[in-house]
């Protein structure tokens, strides 16, 4: 029988958050909801779902493979050029590309943990190493990230903010940190919730694209505009790290849809501060519950929220919310993830917390 290779066999699969519909099916019950893959709730704007329609009537056409009208509407509001972004299938996509792109096999990348979990696998498929540098208060620990650069390093992912726990990054530690990180070595700055982020220290990336620095900015129309069911995002690169990356893009990777609703999606800026409220409201009032049940969390600059359950819990509460009809996401032993929800489904949140906690 054919065999994969060793380093492809040993990967463990991801496990995306439970659909609803499967749940349901499981357990016999209706009304669940899902707070596990920091998915928008509202939804996207109502013009990126008329062009979505509008589409339709072409579907028999291929899309355009370089995204032409897209990158133009994007270029313009990010005030880069159209040569320096790259639309791929999620920004999952463009992870994946700029592994295969650079990584040969045995090549370094370096990424903290926890931090998504996507990146140490795409780097294992390369047959490629990761290195994981343990958070610090819950944050990248950027200075033991640059002293893990050896002269195998070619990627260094940086979450900002972090998924599984909200944090963020400053300017004065980024700063400190691409100091450090020398040519040939590609910063992947990873900011698909940066819109959700209040903290004025919060680092702006773009400052070291302008720089000309080696550093791609990956961004995502899953989270704030509510697209995660299309599948697209965006890396944004000097030329010429975007020249390379299109080597190995597929030359259809971005669906017509998706690409529609994308430019919609980037003109309603109503849409996007609507969402952002909700998630402001819907976090202050879950920190407020949290303390009441007395479970330690760690503030979010996200659309979610790392909360600590206690040792060796993070199952049993999260199969317990699950009859419930709550889903949310273990995190290891000690912790769960949840996403910040409408109103009346963090409410269910809170009570079936409640309940498994005790
Ligand atoms: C940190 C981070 N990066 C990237 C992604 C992938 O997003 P996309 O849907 O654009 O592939 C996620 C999705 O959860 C994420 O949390």
């Amino acid at each position: 029988m054919i065999k994969a290779p060793e380093h492809i066999s040993s990967i463990k699969p991801y496990v995306p958050g439970k659909p609803v519909e499967e749940l349901e099916r499981e357990l016999g019950i209706s009304e669940s909801v899902k707070l596990a893959s920091n998915e928008n709730p509202m939804g996207p704007s109502p013009s990126a779902v008329k062009a979505i329609r509008n589409g339709l009537k072409t579907l028999h056409r291929y899309p355009d493979g370089n995204c032409y009208y897209l990158k133009d509407v994007l270029s313009k509001k990010l005030r880069v050029s159209s040569d320096q972004i790259l639309f791929g299938n999620g920004s999952n996509e463009i992870i994946e590309l700029a592994v295969r792109t650079f990584i040969n096999p045995g090549d370094e990348a370096i990424m903290a943990h926890p931090s998504f979990v996507v990146y140490s696998m795409i780097v294992q498929a390369a047959n490629g190493k990761s290195n994981l540098v343990p958070l610090r208060d819950w944050r990248h620990d950027l200075d033991a990230m640059a002293s893990r650069i050896t002269d195998r390093t070619r990627l260094i992912f940086i979450a900002n903010p972090n998924n599984p726990t909200g944090t963020i990054n400053t300017m004065d530690e980024m700063d400190r940190f691409v100091k450090k990180v020398p040519e040939g070595v590609l910063i992947v700055v990873d900011e698909a919730y940066s819109e959700y982020v209040d903290a004025p220290e919060y680092a702006d990336s773009f400052t070291y694209l302008r720089a000309s620095k080696e550093i791609l900015i990956l961004r995502t129309f899953s989270k704030i505009y509510g697209l995660a069911g299309l599948r697209i995002g965006y890396g944004v690169a000097q030329a010429s790290i975007i020249q390379e990356l299109n080597k190995v893009r597929q030359p259809f990777n971005v669906n017509s849809l998706a690409q529609a609703a994308a430019i919609e999606a980037l003109r309603d800026d109503n849409h996007v501060k609507k969402v952002k409220q909700m998630n402001t409201r819907g976090k202050k009032f879950l920190y407020r519950e949290l303390k009441n049940l007395g479970v330690t969390f760690v503030p979010s600059e996200a659309n979610f929220i790392y909360v600590v359950v206690g040792e060796n819990d993070a199952e049993r509460v999260y199969n317990k919310m699950l009859k419930l009809g709550v889903i949310v996401r273990p995190m290891g032993p000690n912790s769960i993830r949840i996403t910040v929800g409408l109103q009346g489904e963090n409410k269910k949140l809170v009570h079936a917390l409640g309940k498994a906690i005790t």
